[in-house]
């Protein structure tokens, strides 16, 4: 039942005198049927040279006035440390296609400098490199995913840079590597050749793709202990072919395939929506179209059980997020956008969908981790704040490496406006490292509030505790003069007879751990 006609019927309830009582979301997490481990990288991060994702976001440089350890921000790497970042991907996107690693080693004043011909043309100072991001990894205690050039690089290319990054022999690239600073060898979790292959990589066909990446991975070999997961490029959208071929002709060369899909608000790119000041139409649109993502998991991973019905590969959506119209008076290619409470609601709804489908997609990557389209945090000069998608995140710490537990929903609701409809409660559990079962919910109905009845079937609950995520307003969002306005708050309910109920606040984000 919709809003309207649930008001209309409350009201008319009212009027006969009768007493109306909703009844209650059930919401029961059947502990004794665990699924499969929800890998930490699901929560992995997205760092481009693009617009100020790295330069002023994260890197300015051991001399700038701003407090930095190696060239990176102290404020921003020491936020991101505690939001647990397990992986960041680098250093693209479209940017990887065109990056040449020799560019990016050696002394810093004599790095060429290159144009970014993706992103808004400006001047690569190439101060970011190989060593730079592996010291920006190590500081915030996460793995490294690093995306090769198959567009303009060569096979040769991206075996020499395989073999600096994780050879512990005397060659002479290893040596070049010592000389750089570095004795040994990086630890690379993922290594990607190439990236929308389908596009800005190279407008190429999934088999012209799958030719070339069976050339080049016979050539990226590493010592056992250093060698990375090696990923095909995917596709996305609606498009599973990418899917199907690779997993049939990659299969024993590839560690997993790739897929990205953003969040439009509008659906199209042409004109994408606003980041802030959206009517509630377009509330419900963007949180029906991140609801899509659970169809691309669906095929996408039925497409890959065709062929490999072990489930040897993962698919790995390595970049997802909200892409909104740039913000007025800034560089287009920069892709700047504000972050509000919708944000959030678009994170923790993804998570769900990336738990339910913990088999098959073992790692995901937000775009992007700074400034850059549904970024973690904003930067000016020196100043810096969290987004909601940040507390989305943070929140969620709990879920990483955590064992999925199935949810069952009854009486879960429709939330309905102009046509669009999608289900008021999205819910995931699982059992963490701690031995906790933790629950999320997400209430995407931006009016009402909902009841949930909590049962664990078999066993006695006595409460939840944790913290919601909400505001007053649809778009509500931080800014450097309320940095804190959009912030989660303390969360807690008591059984009352056995029995437990829960009152998820309109449009928040409920993370409690089950007692
Ligand atoms: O995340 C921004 C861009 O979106 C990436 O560079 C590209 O891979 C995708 O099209």
């Amino acid at each position: 039942m919709n809003y309207f006609k649930r008001s209309v019927l409350t009201l008319s309830l009212l009027a006969a005198g009768a007493v109306y009582a909703a009844e209650p979301v059930g919401v029961s997490i059947d502990t004794a049927k665990p699924g499969p481990v929800i890998n930490k990288d699901i929560y992995g991060q997205f760092a481009e040279h693009l617009g100020t994702g790295i330069y002023g976001g994260l890197w300015v440089g051991p001399n700038s006035k701003i407090p930095n350890t190696k060239g990176w921000r102290n404020d921003v790497v020491g936020a991101l440390k505690a939001m647990h970042v397990p992986l960041v991907r680098w250093p693209g996107g479209c940017f990887a296609d065109e990056y040449h690693w020799k560019d990016g080693i050696g002394a810093r004043d004599k790095r060429p400098v290159k144009v970014n011909t993706n992103w808004g043309g400006v001047e690569e100072s190439n101060a970011v490199g190989t060593h730079e991001f592996f010291d920006l990894v190590e500081m915030l205690g996460a793995d490294a995913y690093v995306n090769g050039n198959l567009g303009t690089g060569s096979a040769q290319e991206m075996s020499e840079w395989i073999e600096y990054m994780t050879s512990d022999s005397k060659s002479t690239l290893a040596n070049l590597r010592r000389k750089n600073g570095r004795d040994k060898p990086f630890k690379v979790a993922y290594f990607a050749i190439g990236n929308e292959a389908w596009g800005c990589g190279g407008n190429m066909s999934p088999d012209h793709y799958a030719d070339l990446y069976r050339n080049v991975e016979t050539f990226l070999r590493a010592p056992a202990q250093y060698r990375p997961k090696m990923i095909a490029s995917g596709g996305n959208d609606n498009d599973i072919s990418w899917s199907d071929v690779l997993s049939k002709r990659l299969k024993r060369q590839t560690d997993g395939i790739s897929f990205h899909y953003y969040t439009i608000p509008t659906g199209k790119w042409e004109v994408k929506g606003a980041a802030t000041g959206f009517a509630e139409k377009e509330w419900i649109s963007t949180l029906a179209n991140t609801l899509r993502m659970e169809q691309h998991m669906q095929r996408n991973a039925a497409a890959m059980d065709k062929h490999d019905p072990e489930k040897k590969l993962g698919l790995f959506v390595d970049e997802w997020g909200t892409w909104y119209d740039v913000e007025k008076g800034t560089n287009a290619g920069f892709l700047f956008q504000q972050n509000t409470l919708r944000d959030a609601l678009v994170a923790a709804l993804n998570f769900n969908i990336f738990h339910a489908h913990a088999d098959r997609v073992r790692m995901t990557n937000i775009a992007q981790m700074v400034n850059v389209l549904q970024a973690m945090i904003i930067t000016d000069k020196d100043k810096m704040l969290l987004t909601p998608t940040y507390h989305a995140f943070e929140m969620y710490v709990p879920f990483q490496n955590a064992t999925f537990l199935p949810v069952t929903l009854s009486n879960n609701r429709q939330y309905a406006l102009d046509g669009a409809s999608i289900p008021e409660i999205s819910a995931t559990a699982a059992r963490a490292t701690d031995g906790k079962v933790y629950l999320a919910l997400v209430n995407t109905n931006p009016r009402e509030a909902a009841d949930v009845a909590l049962a664990l079937p078999g066993q006695q609950v006595q409460g939840v505790r944790g913290r919601v995520l909400t505001a007053a307003a649809m778009d509500a969002h931080n800014t450097f003069a309320a940095p804190q306005a959009v912030k989660p708050a303390p969360f807690s309910a008591k059984a009352v007879d056995g029995k437990l109920s829960v009152q998820i606040p309109a449009k928040s984000v409920v993370v409690v751990a089950v007692e």
